[in-house]
C-alpha cells in the first residue's frame, strides 16, 4: 500500500483513505501516446481492450484511468513524458489511476515509482496483453505492480483495436530488433525480433479490407527481417507481401522501417511487381562516414549502402527514398560529418528525419563520452536541414503541372472545402473536393505548393473507387 505511506498506519484517516482507494471506480480512460507508429498501434490495441472491459474514452482532465504510452528513443522523449506525468500528479486531488506503458516502462521499470511516487503501475511493451489483469491487481490490492517481460511472446487482439483513421491502418508484423546499433535502446526496450504468424496477418488485413480500409502500413522495427526468426513458416518479408497484395480491396501497402542490410533484391522486385506496394522505401543511412558507421554497428559501409540504393533505383526507377540521420555521434569529426552531408546531397532523399545524438543508458555507445558539444550538433543539424529543404523545393517544383494519384484521407482541418491525401510516395496533397471522395483514389493535377504540401485540382471525379 505504498501510495498511502504518508498516512499514519491504522489511523482513521489511513483506514478511510485505504477504503476510498480500493473502492475507486474506473469507468473512463484516456491514453496519451508518445513516439513511433508502433506505439500508436499499441495505443489503439489498449483502447480496444479497455473498451471491451466496459470503459469509455474521456478527456485527460476527466478520465478515471490515465495511460502514458511512452517512448525512450531520445532523452527529450522521456523528459516530455515525465514532465507531463509530474504536472498531472500535482493537479489531481482525487487523482485517477495512472499507468506507464511503452518503452520507458521497459527501460526504467520500478525506478519509475521513485520519479513518480503516485504512479499505480508499469506495463512493458511486451505485456500489453496483461493490461486488464494489471488494472484488476491495482484496483483489488492497491499494490504498484510492474510487468516488463524482455521478449514478445503473446498475440494481441488486433481486431478489437480502436482505429480512428477510417482509410489507413497500421498492421504489426514483427516486433523487437536484433540489430543492436550501438546508440539505440530498442533492442533492450522491445527485446529480440518476434515475427507474427502470416496467417494471422493475412486474416487481419482481410478484415480491414472488408471494413473499407484502403491503405495498410506494415510495422516493425525492422520489417525486412520478417520471418527469419521462424524458418519453419517459410515466409520471408517479400513472401508475405505477395500474400497481402492478393487481398481484394486494399489499394496501397507501405512498410516501416527497414534496415539497409536486410533490403533484398526479392523485396526490390516485389516493389516493382506488386501493384499495391508503394514505391517508397525508408532506407535509413544514419551517417556517411565508414568509421562512424562501424562505431554505430550499422553493418554496412557507405559504398555498400550506395550500391544498394543504385540497385534499387535500377529495379524501381520511380522509387522514393526516406532516411534517418544522426549527427554528433561520439567522436564524429567535421570531415566525417561532411561525408554525411555529401551523401545526402548525392542521394536527394524524398523524406529525411534528422536527429542529434542523444546518449541512452544501457546502450553500448554509453562507453564513449558524448563529446560533441550541443552547439556543434545543432549547427550540423541546421546544415542538413537547410540542404534537405533545398532538395524538397527542387522536388516539389518537378511536380508542377504533373498528374498524381491521391488516396483521399480527410477534409482539411482549417478549410473543409479542401481535401487532404497522399501520393503513393507519401507526398501530402491538398485539393478541393467533396467529403464523399474520402477513401477513394483520385487523379489530381498539381498547380502549386506551399511548405511540405502540393496543391492541385481534381482532374476527373473517379466514382469507381468510391467506397465510403
Ligand atoms: N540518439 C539520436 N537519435 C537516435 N535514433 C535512435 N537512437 C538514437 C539516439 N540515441 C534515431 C535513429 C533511428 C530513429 C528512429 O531514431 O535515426 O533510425
Ligand atoms: Fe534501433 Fe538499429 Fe534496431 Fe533500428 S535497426 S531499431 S536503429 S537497433
Amino acid at each position: 500500500m505504498k501510495q498511502l505511506d504518508h498516512f499514519t498506519p491504522y489511523s482513521i484517516e489511513f483506514m478511510q483513505k485505504t477504503i476510498d482507494f480500493l473502492m475507486r471506480e474506473v469507468k473512463t480512460f484516456h491514453v496519451r501516446t508518445y513516439g513511433c507508429q508502433m506505439n500508436e498501434l499499441d495505443t489503439e490495441i489498449m483502447k480496444g481492450m479497455l473498451e471491451n472491459r466496459g470503459l469509455t474514452p474521456a478527456t485527460e482532465e476527466n478520465a478515471d484511468l490515465l495511460l502514458f504510452n511512452t517512448c525512450s528513443i531520445r532523452d527529450l522523449a522521456e523528459r516530455k513524458a515525465l514532465g507531463k506525468i509530474g504536472r498531472l500528479g500535482k493537479l489531481h486531488e482525487n487523482r485517477p489511476v495512472i499507468g506507464i506503458t511503452g518503452c520507458m516502462a521497459n527501460a526504467k521499470k520500478e525506478t519509475l515509482f521513485k520519479k513518480v511516487p503516485y504512479l499505480d503501475f508499469v506495463l512493458g511493451t511486451n505485456n500489453i496483453h496483461e493490461l486488464n489483469a494489471i488494472l484488476d491487481e491495482v484496483l483489488l490490492t492497491g499494490k504498484q505492480p510492474v510487468k516488463v517481460d524482455s521478449r514478445f511472446e503473446h498475440e494481441l487482439d488486433y481486431t478489437s483495436a480502436k482505429r480512428t483513421d477510417p482509410v489507413k491502418a497500421h498492421v504489426s508484423i514483427i516486433r523487437g530488433c536484433d540489430k543492436f546499433c550501438t546508440y539505440c535502446v530498442v533492442p533492450y526496450t522491445r527485446g529480440p525480433e518476434s515475427s507474427r504468424h502470416p496467417d494471422s496477418i493475412v486474416e487481419e488485413c482481410k478484415k480491414l479490407a472488408a471494413n473499407g480500409y484502403k491503405e495498410l502500413t506494415l510495422l516493425g522495427q525492422n520489417v525486412n527481417s520478417y520471418g527469419k526468426d521462424k524458418p519453419e513458416w517459410s515466409c520471408l518479408f517479400h513472401d508475405l507481401l505477395y500474400r497481402l497484395d492478393a487481398i481484394d480491396g486494399i489499394e496501397r501497402i507501405r512498410f516501416m522501417t527497414s534496415h539497409p542490410v536486410d533490403i533484398t533484391r526479392n523485396l526490390m522486385e516485389a516493389i516493382r511487381d506488386l501493384p499495391t506496394l508503394c514505391e517508397f522505401v525508408h532506407f535509413p543511412i544514419q551517417a556517411g562516414s565508414d568509421r562512424i558507421l562501424r562505431k554505430m554497428h550499422r553493418l554496412y559501409t557507405k559504398g555498400e549502402y550506395l550500391d544498394k540504393v543504385a540497385l534499387l533505383r535500377s529495379i524501381v526507377p520511380n522509387v522514393c527514398l526516406g532516411t534517418d540521420i544522426i549527427v554528433g555521434f561520439p567522436t564524429e569529426s567535421d570531415e566525417e560529418f561532411e561525408e554525411t552531408y555529401e551523401v545526402m546531397k548525392a542521394i536527394e532523399y524524398d523524406c529525411a528525419f534528422l536527429f542529434s545524438y542523444s546518449q541512452r543508458k544501457g546502450t553500448p555507445a554509453m562507453r564513449w563520452k558524448d563529446d560533441i558539444p550541443e552547439e556543434v550538433k545543432e549547427a550540423r543539424l541546421q546544415k542538413l536541414l537547410t540542404l534537405q529543404n533545398e532538395i524538397y523545393t527542387t522536388k516539389r517544383e518537378e511536380f508542377l503541372g504533373k498528374e498524381v494519384e491521391v488516396l483521399v484521407e480527410e477534409q482539411n482541418f482549417k478549410d473543409d472545402s479542401l481535401l487532404k491525401g497522399r501520393t503513393r510516395c507519401w507526398k501530402n496533397v491538398l485539393f478541393s473536393g467533396e467529403k464523399t471522395h474520402i477513401g477513394t483514389l483520385q487523379k489530381v493535377k498539381i498547380h502549386s505548393y506551399s511548405h511540405q504540401t502540393l496543391m492541385g485540382e481534381l482532374i476527373a471525379h473517379n466514382p469507381l473507387s468510391l467506397v465510403i
